[in-house]
């Protein structure tokens, strides 16, 4: 094969490498764009805002190829287009465990967004007692000459559950042998710990929200006092 044919190759395997990142970079900004609407729209409607943070990343490379490695996947494209479905991964973050059932809901029901998979791990903890909502799906992105469909990781959860997932990955990160069991074991309890937590402070909101409407109805109540008198004394003077 001469080297100018061989160049050629590489220059088309580069584009096509490009053009297939440059979907979970719109597939990202996409899904991005989607949630700030939520989260404004609900803020101005409901007076309150159910996420605390988003973050967004695309799968590296490396860590692409290393998880083709580990699950014994294909080397080409199509094959990790279909396997590999975190290359565009969304992380947000609630105030409430009620906001991720609330936040999910709303995403699903878009038009546009296929539900490919929902894995609960708050009603099913992982064994190591990991909580989050896990949804993968998919959109489509509509470019100059073409149509993808591209899928999204998105992972829901809780500022405690987010508190204890990134502890926990940073306690075992890059340590490759077995852990003691007595570390899991504590690990595991933090994890109750933090679900406590999340019950509790979903009880207090909860609490405070009857305390408010309440408060409001009473107001309005008032209100109407001021309202309705001057009309009362009308039809008792007719
Ligand atoms: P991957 O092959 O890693 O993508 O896992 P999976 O296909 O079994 O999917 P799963 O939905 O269980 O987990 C996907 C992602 O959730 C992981 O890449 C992590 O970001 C997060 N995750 C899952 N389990 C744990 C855990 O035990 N601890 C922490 N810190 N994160 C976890
Ligand atoms: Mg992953």
């Amino acid at each position: 094969m001469s080297v100018g044919i061989r160049m050629e190759q590489l220059k088309d395997i580069k584009v096509e490498l490009l053009r297939f990142m440059m979907s979970y970079k719109f597939a990202l900004e996409e899904m991005m764009t989607k949630i700030n609407i939520l989260k404004q729209e609900f803020k101005y409607i409901h007076d309150y805002n159910p996420i605390e943070h988003v973050s967004s990343r695309l799968k590296s490379p490396e860590s692409i190829l290393s998880k083709i490695d580990r699950k014994g996947y294909d080397y080409n494209i199509d094959s990790i287009k279909e396997n590999i479905r975190d290359i565009a991964g969304i992380r947000i973050t609630c105030s409430y465990i009620s906001d991720i059932y609330k936040i999910s809901e709303m995403l699903q029901q878009q038009k546009d967004v296929t539900v490919i998979e929902c894995k609960d791990y708050i009603k099913n903890p992982k064994p190591n007692g990991y909580q989050s909502l896990h949804l993968i799906v998919q959109i489509p992105i509509f470019m100059s000459d073409r149509e993808d469909h591209v899928f999204v990781e998105i992972q829901i959860r809780t500022i405690a559950m987010d508190f204890w997932a990134s502890l926990e990955h940073k306690i075992y990160y890059k340590y490759n042998k077995e852990i003691p069991q007595h570390m899991k074991d504590e690990l595991k309890e933090a994890a109750i710990t933090a679900s406590q937590l999340d019950k509790k402070m979903e009880k207090l909101q909860r609490e405070m929200n009857k305390l408010k409407e309440s408060a409001k109805a009473e107001e309005l109540y008032k209100n109407d006092d001021r309202i309705l008198l001057p009309y009362d004394f009308l039809s008792l003077v007719k």
